[in-house]
C-alpha cells in the first residue's frame, strides 16, 4: 500500500483495539506521534529506501517463481524450497517472516517496534515483474505500473470519483461496511489456527490468489486500465484495507490484552 492505504488500515484498527492493547500502543509511539497511531503507519514505507534501512527492504513482500498462484512459507524436510527468502536467497527475509520475527519480539519483550501488515494483494505476486513493478500500464492517461496501481491509484480514483477526495470518509464507509455487510466475516479473519498470535502465511495465500484472479488478470504490459477495471478491483482493495485494520487490531490485541483472572 501507499500511505493512504496505511493510514486507512491503522485508523480501521483502532476502532477494534482492547482498553490493554491501546494503552501499549500509545506507550510505545514516539512523541512525534502525537498519540495517533495512523501517523506511523507509513514509517517503515518512509525509510525502506534510506541507506540505514536498506535491509529491510525485502521485508515488504514476498514473491513466488512465475504464475504460482499459490504461496508456502517452506518446505522444511530438510530442503528449504519455500517463497519466504530474499532476492538472494536468505531464508526467512520476507513480509510474512518479519511479521512472525517482530510478532514474536513484540510477545515477549513487549518493547520494540511494530511491523506493518502488507495485505496488498501485489505484496504477493510473482518474483520475474517484481509484483507487478515492471508491467508497465497506463491508469487512466497516466503512465505507471501495476505495482503502483494496486499500492495508490485504486484508493486515489476511489477517494476522487466516490469520496470527494476525503480519506477520512473513505474510511468510514469502510468501517460501515465492516459493520454492516461484513460483520458476519470479522472472526473468521481475526481467527488464527493453532492459538498463532498471527498468521501471515494464510494473509499471503489469500493475496496471492487475489493477485492472480484481479490484479495480473487483464493487465498486461503496455495495456490501458480504466473504468472496468478500476470498478471490478476497488471492492476487493476495500475489503482489503478492512481486513488489515481487522487484523492488525486482533494481533495487537493478542499480543497486548492481559488475562485479567478473576479471583
Ligand atoms: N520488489 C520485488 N518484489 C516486490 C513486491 N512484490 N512488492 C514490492 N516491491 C517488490
Ligand atoms: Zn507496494
Amino acid at each position: 500500500w501507499g500511505k493512504d492505504g496505511h493510514y486507512a488500515i491503522c485508523k480501521i484498527s483502532l476502532e477494534y483495539l482492547s482498553e490493554d492493547a491501546l494503552f501499549a500502543v500509545k506507550q510505545l509511539l514516539p512523541d512525534s506521534a502525537e498519540g495517533d497511531l495512523a501517523a506511523v503507519c507509513s514509517w517503515p514505507d518512509e525509510v525502506r529506501h534510506n541507506r540505514h534501512y536498506r535491509w529491510s527492504s525485502a521485508l515488504h513482500y514476498v514473491d513466488t517463481p512465475d504464475f504460482k498462484c499459490n504461496y508456502q512459507y517452506c518446505n522444511c524436510l530438510g530442503l528449504f524450497i519455500g517463497d519466504c527468502h530474499d532476492s538472494s536467497g536468505h531464508k526467512h527475509r520476507c513480509v510474512t517472516g518479519a511479521i512472525y520475527n517482530y510478532t514474536m519480539q513484540l510477545k515477549s519483550a513487549r518493547g520494540d517496534a511494530s511491523s506493518e501488515l502488507k495485505l496488498q494483494p501485489l505484496h504477493v505476486g510473482f518474483t520475474g515483474d517484481l509484483g507487478g513493478n515492471s508491467i508497465t500500464v497506463r491508469w487512466y492517461r497516466r503512465k505507471t505500473n501495476l505495482h503502483h496501481v494496486w499500492d495508490d491509484m485504486i484508493i486515489e480514483s476511489a477517494l476522487k470519483t466516490f469520496y470527494g477526495s476525503d480519506l477520512s470518509i473513505m474510511i468510514q464507509a469502510i468501517q460501515s461496511n465492516i459493520t454492516d455487510i461484513w460483520s458476519n466475516d470479522i472472526s473468521f479473519w481475526e481467527h488464527c489456527a493453532h492459538n498463532y498470535t498471527a498468521c501471515p502465511d494464510r494473509y499471503a495465500s489469500e493475496s496471492i490468489s487475489l493477485a492472480c484472479k484481479f490484479a495480473y488478470k487483464n493487465a498486461t504490459p503496455g495495456s490501458t486500465l480504466e473504468d472496468e477495471y478500476f470498478l471490478s478491483r476497488l471492492p476487493i482493495v476495500e475489503k482489503r484495507l478492512a481486513q488489515g485494520g481487522v487484523r492488525l487490531a486482533a494481533i495487537l490485541n493478542r499480543i497486548f490484552t492481559s488475562n485479567k483472572a478473576s479471583i
